[in-house]
């Protein structure tokens, strides 16, 4: 009977090629207490429907000529509303089958861009391989919990298996440490990743060039003074 509330049935995975060079998809997927509705290019997210606020969401860069899909959300739930007919005539016809469960394959933390002290940046925590969706994903800074992260819907992979993909805003300062809790349930426990800000980061990269060419100037100058004297004390000798 758990499986009620588990199942993640797929209605739609639509994937067309123009060319072999773009590929435009459209994922609607649901479970009881889960939905899922995203149109994407290339691997990544044109719009979705957000089922809490109940609006389609556009998560599109500022470069691009703006994508948006009239009628988006309300078409969303009229799927959402098939997906869970269909995963009732499922149920019954296959006689309440064993949910599939994967764990994630991966969890990972990363920054997005090199760490520099005191420059804004992102942690990213990349979770992959796991079935159904979604997983829960929370931080910690020095083992606080921290608010304000992001989460992109989930994304299927090839394999049938979904990734997605937290982000939090940071600010790294040498010694504190991050961490991203994930939690999915096919999970015993939550597979948290660890992120420590070190001090192989370059807090300015100026300093120390311009001190080693400092030394290097003051060495030669010093020679040049010793040798002027030699040469000096030598003429007189003479
Ligand atoms: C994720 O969080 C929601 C809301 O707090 C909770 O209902 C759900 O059980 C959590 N899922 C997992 C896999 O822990």
């Amino acid at each position: 009977m758990k499986m009620k509330e588990l199942l993640l049935f797929l209605s739609c995975v639509l994937s067309v090629s123009v060319d072999g060079q773009h590929s435009d998809f459209h994922i609607a997927g649901c479970s009881d207490s889960y939905g899922e509705d995203v149109y994407g290019l290339d691997g990544e997210e044109v719009a979705y429907a957000d089922f809490n606020k109940q609006k389609e969401i556009y998560p599109q860069p500022p470069f691009v000529d703006p994508m948006d899909y009239p009628g988006g959300y309300e078409q969303a739930v009229g799927q959402l509303q098939i997906c869970r007919a269909n995963m009732q005539n499922s149920r019954k016809g296959m006689k309440d089958f064993p949910l599939e469960r994967d764990a994630p394959s991966a969890v990972m933390i990363y920054t997005k861009d090199e760490v520099e002290f005191g420059e804004e940046n992102y942690l990213i925590c990349y979770v992959t391989g796991f079935y159904p969706a979604p997983v829960n994903v929370s931080w910690t800074k020095n083992k606080e919990k921290v608010t304000g992260s992001s989460i992109n819907v989930p994304y299927i992979n090839k394999d049938g298996t979904f990734t997605q993909i937290s982000r939090l805003d940071f600010t790294p300062q040498l010694g504190d440490t991050y961490s991203c809790k994930v939690e999915h349930l096919a999970l015993t426990e939550p597979a948290t990743k660890f992120y420590e800000v070190e001090a192989l980061a370059r807090s300015d990269p100026g300093v120390g060039p311009s001190v080693f060419c400092g030394v290097g100037l003051t060495l030669g100058l010093v020679g040049v003074a010793v040798g002027t004297f030699f040469l000096i004390k030598g003429n007189e000798c003479s």
